[in-house]
């Protein structure tokens, strides 16, 4: 489905016989990479970490466009993206990852695009829940969080798979937001509550933490949210986690497309984080 997933920021290949010796280097160049990466995530983990962070995971059709690729290959490309952070981010041991896949508001673009990126979706919860995969070697458990009726058979039913097959994996969060809003989060929550009040036999006064209790993330055991990171640049939150930024939570805008966005990305807003912590 996509090109390689394990490398941080880079790849690491066996060398063919064309070009023995700059093949060679190119790999022994990756392969060093890929070892100062994972020391770097070691020294990093050593410090005050994030328990939940969240991503706007934006620039894909803007990087495709600038490679003359089709927008459904930039979203491919942004698959492949969000496995490396994912595996960077439990490596990292934070606790709780939120993505925002796919918004009511997509529904809007081009069927080919809607399409496309449902079709991506349904072969990524396949590929996670693999045997030996992200999910199950970081016990991780899924939640897809949003309006779930409105996607198609063939995703719900790869989504229910995935959720059910992670139910008892109780080290990590994994939230894919999709098809999500934050207004819907947070409509459905008050209509929830609203009629537990009801229910009850004498109505209750309703507080801030019932709405918050009844919040899809909070209902999956998401912990509050630390970081929210928005690539490429733009200075929106696009209707994600409104209620759970209201907070402690530190917002970071990076230019990095999506695509691009790597270790390299995340490190200054980990660190920036410890600074804060122990300041
Ligand atoms: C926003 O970029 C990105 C999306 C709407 C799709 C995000 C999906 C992925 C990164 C794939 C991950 C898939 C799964 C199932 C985890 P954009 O299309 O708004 O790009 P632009 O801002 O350059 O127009
Ligand atoms: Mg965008």
């Amino acid at each position: 489905m996509t090109p390689s997933t394990n490398a941080y920021n880079s790849s690491c290949s066996v060398p063919s016989m064309v070009n023995p010796v700059r093949r060679a280097v190119r790999w022994l160049r990756g392969f060093v990479l890929h070892y100062l990466q994972h020391l770097l995530i070691f020294i990093l983990a050593s410090g005050p970490i994030p328990k939940h962070v969240a991503f706007v995971m934006d620039g894909n059709r803007r990087y495709a466009r600038k490679r003359a690729m089709l927008p459904q290959q930039g979203h491919s490309h942004g698959y492949v993206a969000f496995r490396r952070n994912l595996e960077i981010c439990f490596r990292l041991k934070v606790k709780c990852v939120s993505a925002y896949v796919f918004s009511i508001d997509n529904f809007k673009r081009s069927p080919e695009e809607v399409d496309a990126l449902m079709t991506l979706a349904e072969q990524s919860f396949s590929e996670l829940i693999q045997y030996g995969n992200i999910l199950q070697q970081y016990g991780v458990r899924l939640n897809v969080v949003g309006k779930k009726e409105m996607l198609p058979e063939n995703v719900l039913k790869a989504v229910r798979k995935a959720e059910d097959m992670t139910r008892h994996n109780n080290k990590a969060i994994l939230n894919l937001c999709m098809p999500y809003t934050s207004r819907d989060e947070i409509t459905t929550a008050v209509r929830d509550t609203v009629h537990d009040s009801l229910q009850a036999d004498q109505p209750l006064e309703i507080t801030e933490k019932d709405i918050d209790d009844h919040l899809m993330t909070t209902k999956g055991g998401s912990p509050p949210l630390d970081i929210l990171i928005r690539t490429s640049g733009v200075k929106r939150l696009s209707d994600f986690l409104l209620w759970q930024c209201a907070e402690d939570t530190q917002i970071q805008i990076v230019d990095t497309y999506w695509p691009d966005f790597g270790l390299f990305d995340l490190l200054p807003i980990i660190l920036d984080y410890q600074r804060k912590v122990w300041a």
